[in-house]
């Protein structure tokens, strides 16, 4: 059973994805993550991310993989290094090339396979699983997402001004919203939510009893 959570930067879709995973025991995939660990590695290894060609070689040649809460890449765990503000214009970046996109979506799909698995990104219900179980799109106004970034990055000890994050977060929309490959759209049979005004547990009751009347619905039961 698939269930994709596809929405902009900051909209809360990760903890909600993470959170519905662990109430309905199913797997998690972050591809987000897998994007941020191509850029890092760019940046790792003296990559020019606007080489379309060597960015998707080093897709190619990368070994992400997740172990428990860590992303891992080529052996070095990463979980830290690509949230910072840096990695994450690379990777809006990095995700706009079709070679990147072409081999991550196949990492992703091949990830997946036979897994009670939810999956979060930006394509997950459009392109890279269109026949998945349940679709969400989740999304918030740019200035609460803004907020929370601040917030996060706070923790994290990076003291960005919040007017900057806001610029970054609408420069990366408008990146994924308008790139030619996938870009940033709800999938037609995606439920919306909008989390603006809404608390973490609230979001995940809704996704939560429309993913359990599905899979109700799909065993036979009313
Ligand atoms: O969700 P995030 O902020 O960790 O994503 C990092 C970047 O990767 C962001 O610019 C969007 C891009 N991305 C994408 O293009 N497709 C995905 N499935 C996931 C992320």
């Amino acid at each position: 059973m698939i269930v994709t959570i596809d929405g902009p930067a900051g909209s809360g879709k990760s903890t909600a994805a993470r959170g519905l995973a662990k109430r309905l025991d199913f797997y998690f995939l972050d591809t987000g993550a897998m994007y941020r660990a191509v850029a890092w590695a760019c940046t790792n290894n003296g990559v020019d991310p606007q080489d379309a060609e060597a960015a998707a070689r080093v897709a190619r040649e990368l070994t992400i993989s997740f172990q428990d809460d860590r992303v891992m890449a080529d052996g070095t765990d990463v979980t830290e290094a690509i949230r910072t503000a840096n990695v994450s214009q690379i990777a809006s970046v990095v995700a706009m090339i079709p070679d990147v996109r072409e081999e991550l979506v196949q990492q992703q799909r091949r990830v997946a396979q036979g897994l009670k698995i939810v999956t979060e990104g930006r394509d997950q219900g459009t392109v890279v699983f269109p026949d998945a179980d349940c679709k969400f799109f989740v999304t918030a106004a740019a200035e609460k997402r803004a907020e929370r970034r601040h917030l996060e990055l706070l923790e994290k000890h990076e003291d960005v001004p919040l007017e900057e994050i806001l610029e970054q977060i609408k420069a990366r929309d408008a990146r994924d919203e308008t790139r030619e490959v996938s870009p940033l759209v709800a999938a037609q049979d995606a439920s919306r939510i909008d989390t603006s005004s809404l608390a973490t547990e609230d979001v995940l009751d809704v996704l939560e009893n429309a993913v359990r009347k599905k899979m109700a619905q799909q065993q036979g039961v009313n």
